[in-house]
């Protein structure tokens, strides 16, 4: 069939979303018909009961009723701004995709979250953030969905049901809102040591920003780009603040989430309201495409390890500014959807074990917490070029579709639309060579559970490592069973032998002997230090 798409207004998706005012001369019912009143019910007599075929008085109390759709199931605090993408070029050599063309400008959306708290939740707590941008391409959307950490607690998506379970307000009371201060997440971390560097990243000074405009965002895993040519290579990418990178003291967060919990959210808006629009440039560290996907004996494919900007440079490929904050907050903050599968021609993913499973998990969860599978034509979603998929039917469909049946092949409608097999700008999958038995492991590459939390805390600054203790103390000192303190540091000695002995101190217990090789030969990564940036 020819199941071209159009929005109900008659404008085929991928037009900028319509606005809808709820204005005009007179109130009338969702169906149109003019309306007497609306603050008073239809009752028997002025002091008699409310009559049920009051339908108007039906039709708004039951709409209300159902305004809430669920909150997402981990980033549910969030805050959104509209911007631009422009491209300078440098990445053409390396990649085909249309957005990073010199010169070309794409809108994008931005969502920055944390992760463990509810909707309501404050903003400055200590937790990871999320950094989600949607690109609104000339080849389809591409969504770069990352974090403000480059490194994630777990290496396969499978557990990802095990750390947000440990990570979440306990089941019996309900607390704690933030990440980390609490048994289960401590135990968890403890037992699974491969979430150790994330647990360094999230007791330092980066996990509690200043300000969504003075943090770095990461894409984590590795992405395969291919060139004009065909040419592969693997790159991470990084967003780098304009504003620099700051932090907020841990004294001053108790602070800000008394006073004002939406201290982030409203730091956001201001500053775009005062035209002081923040801008991020999006870097890559562009590694060979080789057989073993390594680089500096580095396991590329390990979401729990970073590559120190010291062994490969960030190159700068484009810069994006954020200047319009949302007309209507659950219409494009509550409303948009990211997905790491949403891809444009020219990138591609990985086989890390993490971001395979989560090309799964965002449409699934989407399908609840969106009401059904149409949510890519809820205007915030919607691709800024012509959509043709041959999708019908289902839940909030809002689309008229034409033609007779959309299926392949067809003789029926006019002939089919073209499916471009060939080099004519379609996705491309890069054929990388896979072969192996089926088995539920993991490459002995990925064993390394603390080099890496070892070199994050050796990078640090004085002040920053002081920080970083103190985190230690205090969170470590809410656990309530002492056994998983012991084993936590247990973690640290493993770590580095001079904090194991400061936070064993404070805590009152006796610090641990390593039981992996002491990782001497860590060489700090000035770049991991967060005391650099100029204020804005
Ligand atoms: C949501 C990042 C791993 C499942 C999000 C969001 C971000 C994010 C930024 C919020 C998106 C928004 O603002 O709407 C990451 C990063 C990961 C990671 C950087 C690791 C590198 C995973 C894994 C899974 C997962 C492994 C599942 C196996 C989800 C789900 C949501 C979500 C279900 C809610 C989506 C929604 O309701 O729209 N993630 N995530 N994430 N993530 Fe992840």
């Amino acid at each position: 069939g020819s199941p071209e798409t159009v929005t109900p207004t008659g404008a085929p998706t991928g037009a900028p979303p319509e606005s809808k005012a709820q204005q005009g001369e007179y109130l009338t019912t969702a169906q149109g018909a003019r309306l007497r009143s609306t603050d008073h019910a239809l009752k028997a007599g002025p002091r008699g009961p409310v009559l049920l075929q009051d339908h108007h008085l039906r039709e708004k109390i039951t709409h209300f009723d159902h305004e809430r759709i669920p909150e997402r199931v981990v980033h549910a605090r969030g805050t959104g701004a509209h911007g631009v993408f422009v491209a300078n070029g440098r990445a053409e050599k390396i990649c085909r995709a249309a957005f990073l063309k010199k010169g070309v400008e794409t809108d994008v959306f931005v969502r920055f979250s944390t992760v463990a708290g509810f909707r309501g939740s404050s903003d400055t707590v200590r937790d990871t953030r999320g950094f989600a941008t949607k690109f609104y391409t000339s080849e389809g959307n591409y969504d770069l969905v990352g974090n403000n950490i480059p490194v994630f607690f777990i290496q396969e998506g499978i557990k990802f049901p095990d750390i947000v379970h440990a990570v979440k307000p306990e089941p019996d009371r309900e607390i704690p809102q933030a990440q980390s201060a609490h048994d289960t997440f401590w135990d968890f971390v403890s037992l699974h040591t491969e979430a150790q560097a994330h647990v360094a990243w999230s007791m330092s000074d980066r996990a509690i920003p200043l300000s969504y405009r003075m943090m770095e965002g990461f894409g984590i895993h590795t992405f395969r780009l291919i060139n004009e040519a065909g040419e592969t290579s693997l790159v991470k990418f990084h967003w780098k603040p304009k504003q620099g990178i700051h932090s907020q003291v841990w004294e001053e967060t108790q602070m800000t989430a008394g006073n004002d919990p939406d201290f982030h959210r409203r730091d956001l808006y201001d500053a775009i309201d005062a035209g002081a629009f923040p801008s991020y440039d999006l870097g890559v560290q562009v590694m060979p495409d080789s057989d073993d996907e390594t680089f500096e004996g580095i396991d590329l494919l390990d979401p729990t390890k970073i590559v120190p900007e010291e062994l490969c440079p960030v190159e700068i490929i484009g810069t994006m500014t954020l200047n319009r904050r949302p007309t209507n907050f659950f219409a494009e903050v509550e409303q948009v959807m990211f997905n790491p599968g949403n891809l444009v021609p020219g990138i591609d993913i990985t086989n890390d074990p993490l971001l395979q499973v989560r090309l799964f998990s965002y449409i699934d969860t989407q399908i609840t917490r969106l009401g059904g599978p149409n949510f890519s034509q809820i205007p915030i979603n919607r691709a800024h070029c012509p959509v043709n998929d041959m999708f019908r039917d289902g839940f909030h469909q809002h689309a008229v579709h034409g033609g007779v049946a959309p299926y392949r092949p067809n003789s029926l409608d006019g002939g089919n639309p073209a499916v471009a097999d060939d080099d004519s700008g379609a996705f491309i999958d890069v054929p990388q060579r896979v072969e192996g038995a089926k088995v539920r492991e993991l490459s002995e590459s990925f064993d390394d559970h603390f080099s890496q939390a070892t070199l994050f805390v050796r990078s640090l600054t004085d002040v920053e490592r002081q920080h970083l203790t103190r985190a230690y103390v205090f969170e470590l000192g809410k656990c309530y069973e002492e056994s998983i303190r012991v084993r936590q540091l247990q973690c640290l000695a493993n770590i580095d032998a001079d904090l194991c002995a400061e936070v064993a101190k404070a805590l009152g217990l006796p610090a641990p002997e390593p039981t992996v090789p002491p990782a001497a030969d860590v060489e700090p990564s000035p770049a991991l230090s967060q005391i650099r940036g100029t204020w804005p």
